[in-house]
């Protein structure tokens, strides 16, 4: 059950706030910054930026000068549209498990939320936004449970292409993603009809397969692998065959990059280092190598990889970012900390951060977005 948020009515009013930015870059994180700047300067408050997620603080060494800098409203003009953030971002270095040397070389991990907390009050700065998935706002709960008492609250707004955060409709990012990987399975289908072969396109989404199931049924692909139902490979060759005997002469395969096959491992590009995570990819090679053999057609793999995360946002996703950045002050400007922006179609809500910290939101097996692609005949490899 979710526990509605209640404000903190024990703090001093806001006079200065911070935000970062961490994980990968997602299309809308521009937009959430340009929200915050100007709504957070049309209540009287500075708005500050952290660089490159909390490197700006625990990387001295990267930025000796301006790691955390004064934003002005000229600074965030026109940038609703580009894709990135401003502040830079990174998916390493979590402060939580932040990487150290010991004087022989060897590394260990120790968390640094403290050095966050104590370089931000040093600053007086009295809030911080932390935009991210679910690893910046695992950090975000830990920083509102540790700064509250020190003054620092602290609120989350969800971002990631994967659309895998949890208590939240949709994350902004996800539908440019979608409709980049739409466009591109709609330009192959005329190569793979040409050539009369397979063509297997290898989308981003972590853990979890919403990119592969928007785009996939939006671009009418034939068969769709995501890491919620694990694939039987000989289920796609006996669609593909089928599609052959019917006069099809070629098939999209789209597979999300955390797919695995029923007897299987999710396949890996690295192996986590310390202090990091897992690095996924090339399932779509394996399957085309696979696939081939099994059906004798030829088969190519591409991968969109990065290329999901560039670009303009979508009109959806600016208008997302924009309305999460925004509801995020006034949730400052309420009284509250530990919570995340939410979108709960068709408004923004919020919710507590404990009940989204270390959760990911699957594709529902029972959801209707599923059942269409059943009613219509795609193949999910089950
Ligand atoms: O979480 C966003 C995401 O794009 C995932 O879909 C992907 O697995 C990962 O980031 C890739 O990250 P990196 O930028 O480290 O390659």
């Amino acid at each position: 059950m979710t526990n509605s948020p209640v404000p903190t009515t024990t703090l001093k009013p806001i006079r200065r706030i911070a935000i970062s930015t961490g994980g990968g870059d997602a299309p809308g994180l521009n937009a959430v910054i340009r929200a915050v700047v100007l709504a957070a300067l049309q209540r009287g408050w500075e708005c500050f930026g952290i660089r490159e997620g909390f490197n700006g603080i625990l990387r001295p060494d990267r930025f000796p000068v301006d790691g955390v800098f004064k934003i002005s409203k000229d600074q965030v003009r026109g940038i609703s549209h580009l894709g990135g953030t401003m502040l830079g971002t990174t998916n390493h270095g979590n402060p939580m498990r932040f990487v150290m040397k010991n004087a022989d070389g060897s590394e260990y991990e120790v968390d640094r939320t403290d050095d966050i907390i104590q370089h931000l009050r040093q600053m007086q700065i009295d809030a911080l936004i932390c935009v991210g998935g679910d690893g910046t706002l695992t950090i975000a709960h830990a920083l509102h449970q540790r700064g509250l008492a020190q003054g620092l609250r602290v609120i989350g707004v969800p971002k990631t292409i994967d659309n895998d955060l949890d208590k939240t409709y949709t994350t902004f990012g996800f539908d440019t993603a979608v409709a980049f990987a739409t466009d591109c399975i709609d330009r192959l289908h005329s190569t793979a009809e040409s050539h009369r072969r397979i063509m297997v396109v290898e989308v981003m989404g972590r853990y979890a397969g919403w990119i592969a199931l928007h785009a996939g049924m939006a671009s009418s692909a034939h068969a769709i692998l995501i890491p919620e139902i694990p694939y039987d490979i000989a289920q796609v060759a006996k669609k593909i065959h089928a599609r052959t005997k019917a006069g099809r002469h070629y098939s999209i395969v789209v597979v999300a990059e955390g797919a695995r096959a029923k007897d299987g491992q999710r396949v890996l590009e690295e192996q986590a280092q310390l202090g990091g995570v897992e690095r996924l990819g090339g399932i779509g090679e394996q399957l085309a190598r696979q696939l081939e053999a099994l059906t004798g057609k030829e088969a190519r793999a591409v991968v969109l990889g990065h290329l999901l995360r560039g670009g303009s946002p979508t009109s959806f996703d600016r208008l997302s970012a924009l309305r999460f950045g925004a509801a995020a002050v006034r949730a400052l400007d309420q009284g509250f900390s530990g919570i995340m922006i939410s979108l709960a179609f068709p408004n923004v809500e919020y919710v507590n951060l404990d009940e989204v910290a270390g959760r990911m939101k699957a594709v529902p097996l029972d959801g209707d977005t599923l059942q269409t692609g059943r009613d219509i005949g795609i193949c999910f490899g089950d």
